[in-house]
């Protein structure tokens, strides 16, 4: 049996595997951390001398990679020999929605996750822990466990394998801090020596009473029950943001007064143009899946709301936008501030700010973006070039283009969108943005941040999300 774990590979070196194992490997000197990836233009990133390019922007992180690289945290493609030296295995790998086959639209594409099973199970030496860290459906652990298990059948050599789920609760943009100091840690397994070696790990920087074993399934569920449940406050105070728009309320005061009631509590209820990121969609479409699958319909139809709100969030913005600017927005100049999904990450998976402007496309906007960590290639990723063929093949006639600074993607635009609540967005110069947009200008706020009456006072008309007093 294992006394201790001296040796961690970690296979994924994404938004959860590289903050994740920098963390271990900050807070466990005596353990060698091996991240390990397919992607080599993202492992040369992690392992560049200059650590402001690094692949992934994340506060704090470039400091503990600093500290830790070269001495216990490695980053490589050599993924064989990583997982044949590891005594605990880490799967961190990408779990995209499927877009075709049974399923598409709605169950988490596996195909990441079964192929670094199957090299677990052909490299692995000895007793190794495997240990699922990427959101997953429920049941994935079977999967893994039926590949690894069959492995053993047909080799017969001593190779032992235990299955935790360990699921990820860190946020993008304070994942440091998420990790450094968790709400909770959660396992689940069913072998209690391999759940006690994880304990180990994480009690060298996490109160034991914050640590909660469970069986597999329950640990799997509870991760996809706490995005959905999260993901529904949302959407929850987004339909009442549209209310307020209608009645002259103000939704802000509204979340306020409802967030001071313990039970309702203030967090998550911040009202904006729809959630996004690479979890909350795909973890909501998966919890319908399996509602589905076992038949419990009325379930899955709950669920699915919570998306089709966040659709329609999306979708009246940018209504609203066109409707403002005198129903047309074809040739105007808008300003898009803001493209990643939040503040603090250069991430855009499911960014709201991508159907957005392309609604705005295909109406025949000009956009300018500007963002401060998404860079002009992620955009064109997300937004293909500038010129868009639509469904039906017709070339939408609006365009974009990448600006360097706010400044550079008002001159001269008819209206400023906010999309993400970055901070320096909450401080911007209304008195130079007034003289420099053209008249009537607009400012678009679908995050509350910007300082809308001070912009109002330099004649720019406003738009609130949620400010039913101010519009
Ligand atoms: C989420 C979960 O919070 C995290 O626990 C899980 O591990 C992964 O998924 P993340 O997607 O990184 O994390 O960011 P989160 O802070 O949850 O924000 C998700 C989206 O909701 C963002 O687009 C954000 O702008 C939006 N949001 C969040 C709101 O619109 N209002 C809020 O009050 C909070
Ligand atoms: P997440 O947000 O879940 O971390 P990312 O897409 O940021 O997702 O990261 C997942 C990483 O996993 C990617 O860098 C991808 O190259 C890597 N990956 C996927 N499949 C494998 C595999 N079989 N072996 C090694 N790395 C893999």
């Amino acid at each position: 049996m294992l006394e201790k774990i001296n040796n961690i590979c970690c296979i994924g070196a994404g938004y959860v595997g590289g903050p994740t194992m920098a963390v271990i490997a900050d807070k466990c000197p005596e353990i060698q951390v091996n991240v390990v990836d397919i992607n080599q233009a993202r492992i040369n990133n992690w392992n560049d001398s200059d650590f402001s390019n690094l692949p992934i922007y994340e506060p704090g992180l470039a400091e503990i990679v600093k500290n830790c690289r070269g001495r216990n945290l490695h980053f490589s493609t050599v993924i064989e020999e990583n997982i044949a030296l590891a005594d605990m295995i880490f799967i961190s790998v990408n779990t995209p929605v499927k877009k075709k086959g049974i399923g598409a639209g709605q169950a988490s594409d596996l195909k990441w996750i079964e192929a670094s099973a199957r090299q677990i199970s052909k490299y692995a030496v000895g007793k190794t822990i495997v240990v699922e860290k990427s959101t997953l459906p429920v049941k994935t652990a079977q999967t893994i466990k039926n590949i690894l298990e069959a492995h053993v059948l047909n080799t017969s050599n001593d190779k032992k394998f235990s299955i935790l789920s360990n699921p990820e609760f860190l946020a993008e943009g304070t994942a440091i801090n998420d990790l450094e100091n968790p709400d909770r840690v959660l396992i689940g397994g069913e072998d209690q020596d391999a759940i006690n070696l994880l304990i180990d790990v994480y009690l060298n920087w996490v109160d034991k009473e914050k640590i909660l074993t469970t069986d597999l399934w329950s640990s799997e569920l509870s991760k996809l029950t706490a995005n959905a449940f999260l993901a529904q406050r949302i959407s929850s105070i987004n339909s009442i943001s549209a209310l307020c728009e209608s009645t002259g309320a103000d939704v802000n005061d509204v979340a306020l007064a409802i967030g001071m009631d313990k039970r309702i509590g203030l967090e998550f209820l911040r009202p904006g143009p729809g959630f996004g990121g690479s979890c909350f969609k795909k973890d909501i479409l998966n919890l319908v899946y399996i509602c589905n699958h076992y038949g419990l319909y009325q379930a899955a139809k709950y669920w699915q709301t919570v998306i089709n709100l966040n659709d329609w969030q999306q979708k009246r913005i940018s209504k609203i936008i066109v409707e403002k600017l005198f129903g047309t927005i074809s040739g105007k100049k808008i300003a898009v501030l803001g493209f990643a999904f939040k503040a603090n990450t250069n991430d855009t998976r499911e960014s709201p700010a991508i159907n957005i402007c392309r609604d705005l496309l295909e109406e025949g906007s000009n956009l300018h973006i500007y963002d401060p960590r998404v860079s002009q290639d992620q955009i064109k990723m997300d937004l293909g070039h500038s010129q868009i063929i639509d469904s039906q093949n017709l070339l939408f006639e609006g365009k974009w283009e990448f600006s360097k600074s706010v400044e550079l993607a008002a001159n001269g635009a008819d209206a400023i969108l906010v999309l993400t609540d970055w901070e320096e967005f909450k401080t911007l110069d209304w008195e130079k943005l007034s003289k420099i947009m053209r008249s009537p200008s607009w400012l678009f706020d679908t995050r509350s941040i910007s300082n809308a009456i001070e912009a109002k006072s330099f004649g720019i008309n406003i738009w609130r999300l949620g400010d039913g007093a101010l519009n």
